[in-house]
């Protein structure tokens, strides 16, 4: 018998696949190709504490090897998730974990105090976003930043606290320090990276927001880079994502140093890449005789 249980940060899940969140939604689309049952956890679109209208389109756009998005955390609020989303989510045997993002310290308390009180299992603190004017990356790429946000939301949050950063700074290693010194149990690594593209027949960024976030496997070298400098050198679980779009992606992050990865925009380009690489993982497990996959993290 294999185990793919593992344990992130206080949250038990079936096997390490989540998928990451802005790419999934809150589930219902997905919920028609595949049994949700399945995955070892959602995490849920940026949700605030009222609705968000995001960005001006257009605002995705394909890239080699990946995409650029500005969506600029468009969400219903958090009143709204709680009454309408959640309990369509808790109908499957999945773990719930919301991304929760803000534009002042205040507004995250105000939020995660909200979330505390919710059937959820864990939140995934959005400091990360660089498409949004104010907050998530303004307080994520500086040591106080981060550390203000995640220890103002440590004292009214007590379910499990992962805080996902963001790959636009110069040295992870010091802000994801920043993270274990506000007291959380988890890091997410890595948001989307800053990018742009121009169309030369028009002359002009084909983003409304000039600016978006790349992701997809032509970031997979520089996330699974960050696993591992922060896995070295901070005792905290990691949460991985970057370009996974398989199992052997997701287990080159296990062995990088993540407990858990995350699948995003692999979700866009076949809507079965989490449950496929829920069963490459373990042909994997099978091919080397590993017995437990939490064998395997941080080997290298
Ligand atoms: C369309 C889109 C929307 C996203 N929205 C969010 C979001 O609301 N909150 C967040 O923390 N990350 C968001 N992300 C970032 C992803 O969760 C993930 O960190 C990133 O895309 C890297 O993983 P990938 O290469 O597998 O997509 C979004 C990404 C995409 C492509």
């Amino acid at each position: 018998m294999m185990n793919t249980n593992i344990n992130l940060a206080g949250i038990k899940m079936k096997n390490p696949v989540t998928v990451a969140s802005g790419t999934f939604g809150y589930g219902r689309e997905f919920s028609d190709f595949f049994d949700l049952s399945k995955l070892g956890g959602i995490i849920t679109k940026g949700t605030s504490l009222k609705p968000k209208s995001g960005n001006k389109p257009p605002r995705v756009c394909e890239t080699a090897s990946g995409m650029l998005n500005s969506i600029g955390l468009q969400n219903p609020g958090v009143e709204y998730f709680a009454q309408n989303d959640l309990p369509f989510l808790r109908k499957f045997d999945t773990a719930i974990i919301v991304n929760a993002c803000g534009s002042t310290v205040e507004e995250y308390v105000e939020l995660c105090k909200i979330l505390n009180t919710l059937d959820i299992d864990g939140v995934e603190l959005n400091l990360s976003c660089p498409n949004v004017k104010n907050g998530c990356m303004a307080f994520g790429n500086t040591y106080e930043g981060v550390k203000l946000v995640t220890s103002s939301v440590r004292k009214v949050l007590d379910k499990p606290l992962i805080v996902k950063l963001t790959p636009n700074v110069t040295d992870i290693v010091s802000i994801a320090k920043a993270v274990k010194d506000g007291g959380a149990d988890g890091i997410s690594l890595i948001n989307t990276l800053l990018g742009m593209k121009i169309d030369i027949e028009k002359r002009k960024p084909v983003l409304a927001n000039i600016t978006g976030g790349l992701s997809g496997p032509a970031i997979k070298p520089v996330a699974v880079r960050m696993v591992y400098q922060v896995a070295k050198a901070i005792d905290l679980p990691i949460l991985g994502m970057g370009g996974i779009v398989n199992g052997e992606d997701a287990i080159e992050f296990m062995l990088a140093g993540a407990t858990a990865i995350s699948i995003g925009a692999g979700n866009f380009t076949n809507p079965y890449t989490s449950i496929n690489t829920i069963s490459e993982i373990e042909d994997y497990m099978k091919k080397h005789s590993i017995e437990d996959i939490n064998e395997i993290v941080g080997c290298v």
